[in-house]
């Protein structure tokens, strides 16, 4: 019985380091490489097409530096911008260090990248996210952590059309084992315009 419950307790310890919280200020000083295309507080850049970061689903961005780090995003020749990504989620140093950089990075405040749309129609854009994008991503395009969709709002217009073409192209989603980008390459075949792609992006970024 007593070594029963030894072993219980020893097991019951495993579990706890496996559920360590990761380390946030590990995590900030990690991000120091990541400020020129990302931003100081997580607020991406426009100009090289770093996305918005602070605030977003912890688990979403561990698995996409998971993925840039395993060859299943960023991984296409024509993927220019995801390339460049994949080769600084390369630079951490191991799965640790990307959860630090994940929690620092998710436990920020929300940013707003952009709010700049060329005249869209609003409505047809509401209507087209309401009918092909809210049930996983939300009605206020927040993403939504049990479906493992990310939050849209406050990303950049030219990122959300770019992203959205690069799963319609299979550039981005195709791997075999990238099961959740599978998914939604499969929704990027929802729209059937670039006219309604333009108005669901400026939907979502007036959110
Ligand atoms: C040289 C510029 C550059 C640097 C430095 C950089 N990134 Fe990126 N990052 C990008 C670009 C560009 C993208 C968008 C790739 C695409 O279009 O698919 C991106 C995408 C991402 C994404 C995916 C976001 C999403 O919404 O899917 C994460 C997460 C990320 N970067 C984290 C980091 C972290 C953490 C670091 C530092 C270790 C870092 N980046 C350094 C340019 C950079
Ligand atoms: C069945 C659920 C589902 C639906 C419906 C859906 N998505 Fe997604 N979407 C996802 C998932 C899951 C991901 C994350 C994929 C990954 O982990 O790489 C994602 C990722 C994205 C991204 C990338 C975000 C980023 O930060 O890089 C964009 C943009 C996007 N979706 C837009 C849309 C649009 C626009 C629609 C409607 C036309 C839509 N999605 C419909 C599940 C869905």
């Amino acid at each position: 019985m007593r070594q029963f419950l030894m072993l219980c307790a020893g097991l019951m310890l495993a579990l706890a380091n496996v559920v360590q919280a990761a380390d946030t200020s590990a995590g900030e000083k990690a991000y120091a490489s990541c400020v020129a295309c990302h931003g100081a507080s997580g607020e991406g850049s426009v100009a090289l097409g770093g996305p918005a970061l602070a605030g977003q689903h912890e688990a979403y961005l561990v698995r996409q530096l998971t993925n840039f780090r395993a060859g299943l995003r960023g991984a296409d020749a024509s993927d220019v911008r995801g390339m460049q990504m994949r080769g600084m989620a390369a630079a951490l140093a191991d799965d640790t260090a990307v959860g630090d950089v994940a929690a620092y990075l998710a436990g920020l405040p929300q940013q707003v990248q952009s709010t700049e749309t060329a005249d869209a129609d609003m409505r047809n854009g509401e209507n087209q996210y309401n009918g092909a994008c809210g049930a996983c991503h939300g009605g206020q395009a927040q993403g939504n952590v049990g479906l493992s969709s990310p939050r849209l709002a406050g990303l950049d217009a030219g990122y959300l059309k770019l992203q959205y073409q690069n799963f319609a192209a299979g550039i981005r989603g195709a791997h075999p084992d990238d099961r959740l980008g599978q998914q939604m390459k499969m929704m990027a075949t929802m729209l059937s315009s670039e006219k309604d792609l333009d108005d669901v992006v400026a939907f979502i970024v007036s959110q």
